[in-house]
């Protein structure tokens, strides 16, 4: 069986928890697009793994992990999360893969991005990795891929070509100095060498295992309303997050793909910039993200938080073609006395059923309710669907109806015991 595992709000569903789960019952993980934007958090026992870039299902033994052609590399980061492993006893050797097309992302991409966006009127609120430079260049073909930082030489003559057209940008356009070529040819030549045991043609390792009958999982980062073309432009990242991605992240073909599961939070959250119909008023925002420890894997930033948004995740579930959805967070909602959920939005006059492309309108939209009664805090975790108080089945009920789509899995806390399968 082979499955894509897809964000379908604004990123921070606790994809990390479920590539965990999941990772146990398939042979190969592999993440396909964005870089170390992301942070997927595993909690094992009483530690705490945040990744950013190494697919989370590393941390099973004898699972071959693979970070696809999509993806944009950070070495110092990957290279950071490869010690602290090996540091932590996990030993990772036979078992990364890392594709040769992957783009990097060299110092000029972190700069860049940092410098457009105090340059931006309208803040994107980036995570400030160097992301977006670096797909850019990768689509306007100036990009520097793994395979090249393995060869002195054309590696010399792309770092070269860059940096002469980047640094007089860099000047000219920003104020900034530049950048020198001799530090960064050697500095990225040996990461070349640190990873070169690792870099390989992924799409073929991973083909190959379908044709052997492997099991493959595919790790989605952020979630779809960042996707490029989907999500709530320009406030969002510059990969496809939803579905597609996988194939065109891995070199899989959309015909091997057999289940998309989504992945989405009781409520919704979202960092940095853009629209949010349903984020809480300021002090209930407060209280629940401190409720919910709402503050970012990778920035730290405060997440926004809000009510679970039914058009945005329908619309989400329909645009990655999810037949299963894993509900998290589900405790934070514990205790509250009164639960909305967005069923339409309010829209010059108008009632609106379906999340609109307009972003004018969806900055703009009053979101329109139906309130559940909540359910009280217990001592006890449920530990199957039959512990859950009625009103949570109820609202669970409301969520899979209406976004049509069936509920496998429920987390309630974030140790690997928390989580509640229910029955398919
Ligand atoms: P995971 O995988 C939440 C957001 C940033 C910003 C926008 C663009 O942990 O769910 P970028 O650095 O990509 O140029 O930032 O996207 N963003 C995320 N928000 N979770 C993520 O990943 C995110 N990755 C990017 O906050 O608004
Ligand atoms: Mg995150």
């Amino acid at each position: 069986m082979n499955m894509v595992l897809v964000g379908i709000q604004w990123g921070d569903e606790g994809k990390g928890k479920v590539i965990d789960i999941l990772s146990r019952k398939v042979d190969y993980i592999v993440r396909y697009q964005g870089g170390n934007n992301a942070g997927h958090t595993v909690v094992v026992g009483s530690k705490e793994y945040i990744f950013h870039l190494m697919p989370s299902g590393i941390l099973h033994e004898n699972k071959i992990c693979c970070i696809g052609n999509g993806v944009v590399i950070d070495p110092a980061v990957l290279l950071e999360e490869i010690r602290g492993l090996e540091n932590a006893g996990i030993s990772i050797n036979s078992r990364l893969r890392i594709s040769s097309l992957a783009h990097v992302i060299m110092p000029y991409h972190r700069i860049l991005d940092q410098l457009r966006e105090t340059k931006r009127k309208h803040k994107i609120g980036t995570t400030g990795r160097g992301i977006g430079p670096c797909y850019a260049d990768k689509i306007s073909r100036c990009g520097i891929r793994m395979a090249d930082i393995l060869s002195p030489k054309v590696f010399a003559e792309k770092l070269k070509d860059n940096l002469k057209e980047k640094n007089e940008i860099f000047r000219k356009v920003y104020g900034h100095k530049g950048f020198n070529f001799n530090s960064i040819y050697r500095q990225y030549l040996n990461y070349g060498k640190i990873f070169s045991p690792y870099i390989s043609n992924t799409a073929a390792i991973l083909n190959r295992a379908i044709e052997l009958k492997k099991d493959i999982l595919f790790e989605g980062a952020q979630g779809t309303y960042l996707d490029i073309d989907f999500g709530t432009y320009p406030f969002v990242t510059s990969s496809s997050t939803t579905s597609g991605g996988a194939c065109t992240g891995s070199g899989v073909s959309p015909v091997k793909i057999d289940k998309v599961i989504g992945v989405a939070k009781a409520y919704t959250t979202r960092v940095g910039e853009g629209p949010f119909p349903t984020e809480f008023p300021i002090k209930f925002g407060e209280f629940m993200r401190k409720k919910g420890n709402e503050f970012g894997a990778t920035t730290g930033r405060p997440r926004r938080c809000g009510w679970f948004d039914v058009l945005m995740a329908r619309e989400a579930v329909m645009l990655n073609g999810a037949s299963e959805l894993a509900i998290m967070k589900m405790d934070i909602l514990d205790g509250l006395k009164k639960i909305n959920l967005c069923i339409s939005y309010r829209y010059k006059g108008k009632l609106l059923k379906e999340f609109p492309q307009d972003f004018k309108a969806l900055s703009n939209v009053k979101p329109v309710y139906r309130e559940v009664s909540g359910w009280p805090e217990t001592l006890t975790k449920p530990r199957s669907y039959r512990d859950f108080h009625p009103n949570a089945k109820t609202y669970l009920k409301m969520l899979s109806d209406m976004l049509r789509a069936k509920i496998s899995m429920v987390s309630v806390g974030s140790a690997r015991e928390d989580t509640i399968f229910l029955d398919s």
